[in-house]
């Protein structure tokens, strides 16, 4: 049976930033228990879903440092270059069928537990995760705002070496929620400024220094 012309489009390529994708089938981030630590299981899983014809394959979302550290969940890493090694294989799969592949940066701020680093993540205010109360995260200062930029810019870079050519910065989908201040976890570091205030949101700034990486 032909396919019904109004979804022709959906076969068209399109370009994003420096990329272009072959067609408007983007497969979102999502976890399936591959990270950095199965390479072999994380580019057979994708590298199918690149073969049925998706033009853009993503990782689940990807820790960018060791204050990240979502263990005992498994999320993607690229906090060295085993990492990019092990990731690099996915890429390769991914490409085989001419599609893109994505990363989704990611720093967990309140929300990672650290269980395997054992670093202490840092985040607005130092409440405990409202997901996981166990984890209690240190107050970022508003300098320690830009070395948090530097984690994302040099994860970014990794990215690329490792050719995931589509970073994919962490502001949307599933993650929002959980990297988000909510009101009860932040308070304004504004010298100066009212508690009442718009709260600062150190994630903004870190995701596009992130995009120009
Ligand atoms: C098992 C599972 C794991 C997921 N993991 C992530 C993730 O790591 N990062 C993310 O941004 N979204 C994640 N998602 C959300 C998906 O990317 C997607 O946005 C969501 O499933 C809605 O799309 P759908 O209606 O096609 O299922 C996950 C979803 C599922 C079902």
């Amino acid at each position: 049976m032909a396919r019904d012309t109004k979804y022709d489009i959906l076969f068209e390529p399109i370009r994003i930033g420096p990329k272009t994708l072959k067609n408007r089938f983007y497969q979102t981030p999502h976890c399936m228990g591959g990270g950095s630590e199965k390479p072999g299981f994380q580019a057979a899983h994708r590298g199918i879903k690149a073969e049925g014809g998706w033009g853009a394959v993503c990782t689940e979302y990807c820790s960018i440092h060791p204050e990240s550290d979502d263990t005992h969940r498994v999320s993607a890493r690229l906090w060295d270059a085993e990492d990019v090694r092990n990731l690099a294989r996915m890429c390769d799969a991914v490409h085989a069928s001419d599609a893109l592949a994505g990363v989704e940066l990611w720093y967990g701020g309140p929300h990672a537990p650290c269980m395997e680093s054992r670093a202490v993540p840092r985040a607005p205010s130092q409440l405990a995760s409202d997901i996981d109360p166990l984890t209690v995260p240190m107050e970022v200062s508003e300098e320690e705002i830009r070395e948090l930029q530097g984690f994302w810019v040099e994860a970014a870079r990794r990215a690329r070496s490792g050719t995931c050519g589509g970073a994919r910065r962490n502001e949307c989908a599933a993650s929002c929620e959980r990297s988000a201040p909510t009101r009860r976890t932040t308070r304004c570091t504004r010298p100066g400024s009212r508690s009442s205030e718009p709260a600062t949101r150190p994630s903004l700034p870190c995701t596009s220094s992130a995009g120009q990486a």
